[in-house]
């Protein structure tokens, strides 16, 4: 049996671009991997088995659209032999929340399969696969803190000193990542500039941002966390607002929407008042859920023990 243990991601820097003719868009888009995280199983089964556990579990696809599956079936096609597998999700990361938790997964099954089936497959080739995937797959990989360009597969890792600290407020349902690139197009359309490439500018990584990771400086990176796609989800979810808002109020350093959301992140000056936000945000009854976490922390990889 082999188990992987993979982090989610929260994005300190989501700049979208112009809508690409494939229907992408261009990112700059930071990536920060969280200690909070699924760990995947993989056992010697028959064919490609999913089954998954946690508070969640029930909204987890089961069937060949779970990103754990597709990936079993992938390497093994890569490698030309019969995918056999037993795969298990033990789901901790809010499903459809906006922090790559099925990305994740397929991250794990990648890693976890590789190993029970004795491929050694080169770390370039793994990457390869995960771009297939899914545009957040190849980071769950790296893990760190990393800048995602092209549709967010191109990663660099960044240097960044010490540890943040974070809270997760998980919002009732998901929220559909096309749908909100979607109303991202409308609402600039709707403002008069475009959702083009030809119409929007190329975005870039923010050097505050990267000197605020580097230093190691919360309150340097509160300053500078922006996600160009926070005002597609409160629109989609006007009620997101209340939560961001309630998480300010109860001593956040800065609040903002994670990815696509509808999961929002607090990012707090240290662990003791992330305990403290956490119950603030529970108490305001804006969010179903509420997770203290820390990062970053590394990409998806084997327990030794
Ligand atoms: O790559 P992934 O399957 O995660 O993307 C899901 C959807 O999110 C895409 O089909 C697209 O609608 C949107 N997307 C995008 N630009 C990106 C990444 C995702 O428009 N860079």
């Amino acid at each position: 049996m082999i188990k992987v243990r993979v982090p989610a991601k929260v994005n300190v820097q989501l700049g979208v671009g112009g809508l690409r003719a494939d229907g992408f868009h261009d990112l700059a888009n930071v990536f920060f991997a969280v200690a909070l995280g699924d760990e995947v199983t993989a056992r010697h089964g028959e064919g490609v088995t999913l089954t998954c556990t946690g508070p969640d579990a029930a909204a987890v696809p089961l069937d060949d659209s779970n990103l754990a599956a597709r990936a079993a079936r992938l390497l093994a096609a890569h490698h030309g032999i019969e995918p056999n597998v037993a795969l298990h999700i033990d789901k901790a990361i809010p499903v459809a929340g906006g922090m790559a938790g099925g990305s994740a997964d397929g991250a794990a099954a990648l890693v976890a399969c590789d190993a029970l089936w004795g491929l050694d497959t080169p770390a370039g080739v793994l990457n390869v696969l995960a771009a297939e995937l899914g545009s957040d797959v190849p980071f769950a990989l790296l893990g760190g803190v990393a800048l995602g360009r092209g549709r967010g597969e191109i990663l660099a890792p960044l240097p960044v000193t010490g540890t943040f600290h974070w809270v997760f407020a998980v919002a009732d349902g998901g929220l559909s990542t096309p749908a909100v690139f979607r109303e991202c197009d409308r609402l600039r359309i709707e403002a008069g500039t475009g959702c083009t490439e030809a119409e929007v500018a190329t975005p870039d990584a923010d050097p505050a941002l990267l000197d605020a990771l580097a230093a190691g400086d919360p309150v340097m990176l509160a300053k500078a966390l922006t996600n160009d796609l926070q005002a597609a989800a409160v629109s989609l979810r006007p009620s997101l607002a209340d939560t961001l808002r309630a998480g300010t109020e109860a001593g956040a350093l800065a609040a903002l929407v994670s990815g696509s959301g509808p999961t929002t992140a607090f990012l707090v000056a240290d662990a003791v008042t992330a305990e403290a936000v956490a119950a603030a945000l529970l108490a305001s009854g804006t969010c179903r859920a509420a997770h203290v976490t820390y990062g970053p922390v590394p990409g998806a990889a084997v327990q030794t023990s």
